[in-house]
């Protein structure tokens, strides 16, 4: 068969590129190696930037999140016992909304089924070719057994942290960069009523803790852990301990306790490689680039790629040809380097490095009460938090 585009990957940034696509009338194929129902159920983030929620809303994939979501009009930041908010409408007149994930990928993937969209989930033995011509393909064996080929006119390769559309591009054309961090995080699900109207992030000498959300009944909590840890070495008992250390304070704050009803341990890194762009074929989200979760940018920065993305093949598609694709990279990566910044920011600000230090742990105080002590210092976080205006619309 042939498409004018072929998309590796069907998570959030490669089902929003299809639906963008479908609605300038550009016909896709998405393929992705898991299974729908698994994506459905691996927890990932939280949190949309309000341009994250305008995509879902204006260009009509749904407004569940009307319903279902919350909008969050600041956070808390936690250190030395005590919470500081930072007001995200007073200071930068923007909100962020608590909308999981793992719902913006049902919405987009019944958007997709509603607007009769290919998608083929659960897919193996994928082999992109020819990414250097001007018809590139996309080998793959369906769910069922099918073998397919696909020949497209441009590839586009949102395949995730584990890419492999990126290790398409020649070794020597490409740079990568990145950074690990020696910690990462435990994630827990628990069944219990929220603890505070908003996020916290904490600070403590025992390490990062965050308290998110995910509805009135259940809740979303980590906590700085190391990088090795297996989930099963832990009891409920260290695991509510652990974040009681790193949450009590003065002002008697107390998480709830109930049930846990998931756990994980999240490994990551910062990585962005370059060029976005190979010939025909063109990287987004985490294919291109990966941020710590400290912040939650990863998905907000995938989206934004798209939106960049989706009117520049429609117009490489048309007329323009090749060159519209010149505009991609430039307008993607000043995004891409702003919160790869943010994310290792709020990292090294949050978290307790193995061998910390007296200094080091006074010095990210000093930077905490920088942070919340002025209204430049909350603005900095909230701008940032919030997003950054886009180069693209809906
Ligand atoms: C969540 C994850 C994050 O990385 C973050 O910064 C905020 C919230 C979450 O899963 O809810």
């Amino acid at each position: 068969t042939t498409t004018s585009v072929a998309i590796v990957g069907a998570g959030p940034a490669g089902l929003m590129l299809a639906h963008r696509l479908g609605r300038s009338g550009v016909d896709c194929v998405n393929i992705d190696v898991r299974a729908r129902a698994e994506i459905e159920t691996t927890h990932r983030a939280g949190i949309l930037e309000s341009a994250s929620a305008a995509d879902l809303l204006d260009t009509g994939v749904s407004d569940r999140i009307l319903r279902d979501g919350d909008e969050h009009a600041g956070v808390e930041l936690r250190f030395g016992g005590r919470s500081h908010r930072i007001d995200f409408q007073d200071l930068v007149g923007a909100s962020v909304w608590l909308y999981p994930q793992t719902d913006v990928f049902i919405d987009l993937a019944d958007a997709r089924d509603r607007d009769g969209g290919v998608v083929h989930f659960g897919v193996s033995g994928t082999v992109v070719d020819s990414v250097e011509t001007d018809s590139p393909t996309v080998k793959f064996t369906d769910a069922a057994g099918a073998r397919h080929e696909i020949r497209a006119r441009y590839v586009v390769g949102a395949d995730g942290s584990h890419s492999v559309c990126r290790k398409l591009v020649p070794e020597a054309q490409r740079s990568q960069f990145f950074r690990e961090y020696p910690f990462a995080w435990f994630g827990l699900l628990v069944e219990t009523p929220k603890n505070a109207p908003e996020l916290i992030y904490a600070h403590s000498e025992h390490g990062f803790a965050l308290v998110s959300q995910r509805s009135d009944t259940v809740q979303r909590l980590y906590f700085q852990c190391d990088p090795d840890e297996s989930v099963d070495a832990w009891s409920d008992e260290q695991i509510w301990s652990t974040l009681h250390d790193r949450l009590s304070g003065d002002d008697g704050f107390e998480l709830h306790t109930g049930p846990i009803i998931d756990k994980s341990v999240l490994r990551f890194r910062s990585f962005v490689q370059q060029p976005m762009r190979w010939g025909s074929m063109l990287l987004a989200g985490d294919a291109a680039h990966t941020v710590p979760p400290t912040g939650a940018r990863g998905l907000n920065l995938a989206l934004h790629d798209v939106r960049v993305l989706a009117p520049i093949l429609v117009r490489a598609l048309g007329a323009a040809g090749d060159s519209a694709l010149d505009d991609y990279e430039p307008q993607a990566l000043e995004r891409v380097w702003r919160a790869q910044n943010f994310s290792f920011w709020m990292t090294q600000m949050l978290h307790n490095p193995p061998a910390a230090t007296g200094f080091d742990l006074q010095r990210q105080l000093g930077e905490l009460s920088n942070v919340v002590g002025t209204r430049a210092g909350r603005a900095y976080l909230a701008e940032q938090y919030t997003g950054w205006p886009s180069a693209g619309g809906p």
